[in-house]
């Protein structure tokens, strides 16, 4: 089949080599003509493990192609995705649909025989219906099905999230609609990956339904992780033993330092906002939005305890600052909040983040930056982990603690055992719930 894709960012770009490896012919397009030139080059402009080699295999099979001339891509295609980005807009909390709209009127414009027209892009349930208004609007005579087809993809697994799935959510209203959608992930639907149709507005509520559940597990167990400190109980056996209750299930049961990321904190606040328009409050991630706040202050308070009350002149070193291990993304991560609250308040910080410098630098001004864990706690009072990349989980923690002025740790991921630490020669660990 032909498909075209319609922005070669994150989702985009994942999405349009993974179906390209099905073997379908793709094209992404994308109005950045620098972006277009690396990517047909092979260079990837994000990182994202394995996606280099998947474009370097699939450009050379011809099947890949990127151009930024949209008319002739949109025309030949059977399918074409809308994969733009949906940024919480500036003031109000709602999901900004001026890239989605306007990429629709493009498409619109450039159609003449029929296809569908599917979203990927994170967007407010009914604006699927919208994005056909403004299609239809464009060109009267256009002939096309709207699809709903929601993005799950994790940032670091994208590529696997892609090609095993837990399910593929199709939202279309068409027979015809849904034979194309479903000959598109016919590789998947072969492999007994499950495919669920729905209507359009179900589909879209699956996607925020979705990652508002899971933003709320998290913050859970935060919460819980806070009682636990308190209560002299361990956060990590809580939800070891809850996990095992199938109802419950072991995953996203991780305390830390609060989520972050482009996903949970946008779609939970789109999700709010939506709940405030219907006057339907959704009170739940309303709670959930604002816990999460908290928890991340809660990190700051956790260290400035740690170094009994006083920061100003006190070295510590950050191990982690992207919103998670194996991205660069730093988008809302806990990082942006902890280090310039430490930095305001006198303290030294060296950071250090296996692929956070190039979007960190201008983000985190004052911190000196070092290329690995042992530079930045030479001379520190303090090492704080931030973000569990697997070269912070296994270090040499003797080696750490005769490098520091004063070996102590704030282990905000819960990667260390407290005992491991202290038998290391560290004077003081403190996790997260424990
Ligand atoms: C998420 C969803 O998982 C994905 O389905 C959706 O399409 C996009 O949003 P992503 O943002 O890449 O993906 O990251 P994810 O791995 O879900 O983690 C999100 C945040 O939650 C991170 O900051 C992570 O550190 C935090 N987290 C996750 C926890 O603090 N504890 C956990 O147990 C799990």
């Amino acid at each position: 089949m032909r498909i075209a894709v319609v922005g070669a960012g994150y989702v985009g770009l994942v999405s349009g080599v993974c179906f390209s490896d099905f073997g379908h012919e793709v094209v992404c397009i994308d109005s950045d003509p620098d972006k277009i030139l690396q990517l047909r080059q092979g260079v990837v402009p994000i990182y994202e493990p394995g996606l280099e080699d998947l474009l370097a295999r699939n450009l050379a099979s011809g099947r890949l192609t990127f151009t930024t001339d949209m008319a002739q891509a949109v025309d030949e295609a059977e399918a074409v995705f809308i994969a733009v980005g949906t940024p919480t807009r500036r003031g109000d909390g709602h999901a900004d649909l001026s890239y989605v709209m306007a990429a629709a009127a493009d498409i619109g414009r450039a159609l003449t025989g029929y296809a569908v027209v599917v979203t990927k892009s994170t967007v407010p349930v009914g604006t699927n219906r919208k994005v056909a208004a403004v299609l239809r609007e464009a060109n009267p005579q256009a002939s096309f099905d709207m699809v709903s087809n929601p993005e799950f993809l994790r940032e670091g697994a994208a590529i696997d999230d892609f090609m095993r799935p837990d399910r593929v959510v199709i939202g279309t209203e068409t027979e015809r609609a849904r034979k194309v959608m479903a000959e598109l992930y016919r590789p998947l639907s072969l492999r007994e990956f499950p495919v669920v149709y729905t209507g359009l507005e179900s589909a879209e509520m699956i996607k925020y339904a979705s990652n508002a559940f899971l933003a709320t597990k998290i913050t859970f167990i935060n919460e819980i992780a806070a009682l636990c400190e308190r209560v002299g109980a361990d956060v990590k056996a809580v939800a070891k033993g809850m996990g095992m209750d199938g109802r419950i299930g072991s995953k996203f049961l991780h305390a830390g330092p609060g989520y972050g990321g482009s996903c949970f904190p946008k779609d939970t606040r789109a999700l709010a906002r939506s709940g405030q328009d219907h006057a339907v409050p959704m009170q739940i991630v309303e709670t959930v939005i604002k816990v999460n706040e908290e928890v991340k202050r809660r990190m700051f308070l956790k260290i400035e305890d740690l170094l009994d009350g006083r920061l100003r002149d006190r070295t510590i070193a950050v191990l982690g600052l992207t919103f998670k291990p194996n991205t660069d993304d730093m988008r809302e991560a806990p990082s942006l909040t902890l280090v310039p609250a430490l930095v305001g308040a006198g303290a030294k910080v060296r950071v250090c983040d296996p692929q956070g410098q190039r979007e960190g630098e201008a983000l985190l001004p004052g911190v000196k930056w070092c290329d690995s864990a042992y530079q930045a706690v030479q001379g520190a009072d303090l090492v704080v982990i931030l973000t569990e990349w697997n070269e912070f989980r296994a270090l040499d923690l003797a080696r750490l603690a005769k490098r520091m002025a004063v070996p102590q740790m704030a282990d905000l991921r819960n990667i260390y055992d407290p005992d491991e630490v202290r038998a290391a020669g560290f004077v003081r660990y403190a996790g997260v719930g424990r």
